[in-house]
């Protein structure tokens, strides 16, 4: 038998969700309102569907591997160099060409605990070892995650906002784990969400890019943009650290479908902005029920909202039979994304229900 090495095996495969429609047909539940992978609920822009068709028609031919149009809309949007963007399919491939890039076997990477499943994933493929430091008040911790930071570490981790809790973390919090970072340490600000953030003292991480620190910022299309389904995603480096991940990245990473509608999806400014003011009415339908039945809730800068409970399965398994699919984190906490206000009401009508029944204990 073909026997992969042991730092593969010691890795959990990621467990994906069943399709909607298995468990309609298996539950007998009728329009299940999934409000579990933080998507844009109002689905993507009316430009995107249409460069979506007519892309369709050029199936025959590959993608462009560079990516030229979707990185000349992007440095217009942001103000930087082509030379400064790099393209993933998805974010998530983003993760891993960074730490294949500068991560060896008995490297490390600093994380948060709980944050985004997927670095300690990555890490760990490569046969590194992710060093996790709690969360301190559901916040990434960064004194002590800077102070974790050893002569192995390649890598630091930053989601902000923070999956699955949704927290930020500050400008001033940033200044100073700048300001002793050594130089031989990526770290990855993770702002797959970074578009729903409203907090004043959220930091421009692009500003200690430009000052010179080594800096990966990874950006995406599968959240406020809608179109998780085509996976597109993408970093902004200095030339010098994106050279290095390109020898890594497969050459027709993103498909031609995927460029096409986040090129349309990037100037469709009308549905950027309905989609954070639906999330904004939603977050404060949801934080007015959720504390009127006394839920244990923590305040979001992102599309979902993390709960603490007594048995996150159990109350998992409830909603589901109600057609409400949230997502479990561990044991004692579950996240639920923040949707249409009339499925933001399902679920709150389902777990009244759960809650009235007290089963499971919440
Ligand atoms: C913090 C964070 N980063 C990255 C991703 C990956 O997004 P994608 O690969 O769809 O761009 C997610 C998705 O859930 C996320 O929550």
């Amino acid at each position: 038998m073909i026997k992969a090495p042991e730092h593969v095996l010691k890795v959990n495969a990621y467990v994906p969700g069943k399709p909607v429609e298995e468990l309609e047909r298996e539950l007998g539940v009728r329009n299940p309102v999934k409000l579990a992978s933080n998507e844009n609920p109002l689905g993507p822009s009316p430009l995107a569907l249409e460069a979506i068709a007519r892309a369709g028609q050029s199936l025959n031919r590959y993608p462009d591997g560079g990516g030229y149009y979707l990185k000349m809309a992007l440095s217009r949007r942001l103000g930087i160099d082509p030379g400064w963007i790099i393209l993933g399919n998805g974010s998530n491939e983003l993760i891993d060409i960074a730490v294949r890039t500068f991560m060896v076997p008995g490297d490390e990477a600093v994380m948060a605990a709980p944050s985004f499943v997927v670095y300690s994933m990555s890490v760990g493929i490569t046969g590194g070892k992710a060093v996790q430091i709690p969360l301190r008040d559901f916040r990434h911790d960064l004194p002590a995650m800077h102070g974790a930071v050893g002569p192995k570490t390649r890598m630091l981790f930053i989601a902000n906002p923070n999956n699955p809790t949704g927290t930020i973390n500050y400008k001033a919090e940033y200044d100073r784990l700048f300001s002793g970072i050594p130089e031989d340490v990526l770290v990855v600000i993770d702002e797959a969400y970074i578009e729903y953030v409203s907090h004043p003292d959220y930091p421009d991480s692009m500003r200690y890019l430009l000052e010179g620190k080594n800096v990966l910022i990874l950006r995406t299309f599968s959240k406020i943009y809608g179109l998780a389904g085509l996976r597109v995603g993408y970093g902004i480096s200095k030339p010098g650290i994106l050279a290095q991940m390109e020898r890594v990245r497969a050459p027709f990473n993103t498909n031609s479908i995927g460029q096409a509608a986040a090129i349309r999806a990037l100037e469709d400014e009308a549905h950027l902005a309905k989609s954070r003011a639906v999330n904004e009415e939603g977050k404060s339908l949801l934080y007015r029920e959720l504390s009127a039945m006394g839920m244990d809730y923590v305040k979001t800068e992102a599309n979902f909202i993390y709960m603490r409970v007594d048995d996150a399965q159990a109350l998992f398994n409830a909603l589901l039979k109600a057609g409400v699919i949230i997502r479990p984190m561990g044991g004692k906490a579950v996240r639920v994304t923040i949707g249409l206000a009339g499925e933001n009401m399902r679920f709150i009508d389902a777990l009244k229900a759960v809650l009235k029944t007290g089963q499971p204990k919440i």
